[in-house]
């Protein structure tokens, strides 16, 4: 169960952030997935699901991968679109609604505690969710337990925080100026917990995975301007972005200008051109 004891950066449960950031992760969808789309092809192209087939989303968020999932499911099939904040099951519906999904139904679940029946799905999808979990090893023992034998799941994860300015140039102007703790190695929960593969391919052995592989996948975020930029990651970005909701204004332009100049190298195409390098994990 996500431990609503335990605390994000600045004393937000991992709940609570996710509740704060749902309605703007729902708006800002469409640039999201300006990045994210080519990712989410990725990971329904590796998960193959079949006609007929239940398939089980967590961490769903706007649940976009999931409905790609979905399309291949037919009328028999069926899509479990799950996230453990009910803000972002909303969203999920909403957005379901919009794109014509017929065959999902909408759960809060609590990937640490997934409410299904022992090999009741027959593949499972997660994008960028497992590394924010308190306990990542239940989450995935869950994932086993409901996926039938043979049943596959194919998880996404960002790399590592050395090579991705994207999430670092905000991280780091905020640590210095004591707007952020440091963050906390792992097995802490955070975006760069499960940056080494080795404690991915740990992890799911220990749940029972029998075989695992993960290849890379670059995204490469577009921001046109620092400000711009700023904004984005004060709607998106779990804890840098509760950072930056709680700053002054003067805090704020300090911490933008401290960001338009780490962007320098970064400049292309009259904006910025921003990597964020990505672990596809394929486990079963
Ligand atoms: C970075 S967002 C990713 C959303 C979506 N998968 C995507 O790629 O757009 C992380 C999501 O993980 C969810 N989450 C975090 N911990 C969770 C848990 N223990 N169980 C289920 N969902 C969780 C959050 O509510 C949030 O929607």
């Amino acid at each position: 169960m996500a431990d609503q004891t335990t605390s994000a950066p600045q004393g937000f449960t991992s709940l609570e952030v996710a509740e704060a950031l749902a309605p703007t992760w729902h708006s800002r969808r469409e640039q999201i997935e300006a990045v994210g789309t080519p990712l989410r092809e990725l990971m329904v192209r590796e998960l193959d699901p079949q006609p007929g087939d239940a398939v089980l989303e967590l961490a769903a968020g706007t649940g976009e991968t999931g409905f790609d999932a979905a399309e291949r499911l037919g009328d028999g099939g069926r899509l479990i679109s799950s996230d453990f904040s009910r803000g972002m099951v909303d969203g999920a519906r909403r957005r379901g609604e919009e794109r014509g999904v017929e065959n999902a139904e909408y759960r809060v679940i609590d990937a640490e505690r997934i409410e299904l029946a022992d090999d009741s799905v027959d593949g499972a999808i997660c994008r960028f969710g497992y590394m924010l979990m308190e306990d990542p090893a239940a989450a995935l023992s869950e994932t086993r337990r409901v996926l039938r034998p043979g049943g596959r799941l194919v998880l996404s994860v960002w790399g590592p925080p050395d090579r991705n300015p994207f999430f670092m140039i905000p991280a780091r102007s905020l640590v210095q100026r004591g707007h952020l703790p440091p963050p906390e190695p792992p097995p802490a929960p955070g975006l760069f917990a499960m940056a080494d593969p080795e404690r991915t391919a740990g992890l799911l052995r220990d749940a029972g995975f029998e075989e695992a592989r993960t290849e890379e996948f670059t995204l490469t975020f577009p921001p046109p301007s620092a400000e711009a930029f700023v904004e984005f990651m004060a709607d998106t970005a779990g804890p840098i972005a509760m950072a930056l909701r709680g700053l002054s204004e003067a805090d704020r332009a300090e911490v933008a200008s401290d960001v338009e100049e780490s962007l320098t190298p970064f400049a292309a195409d009259g904006g910025y051109q921003l990597p964020s390098p990505a672990l596809v994990t394929v486990a079963r």
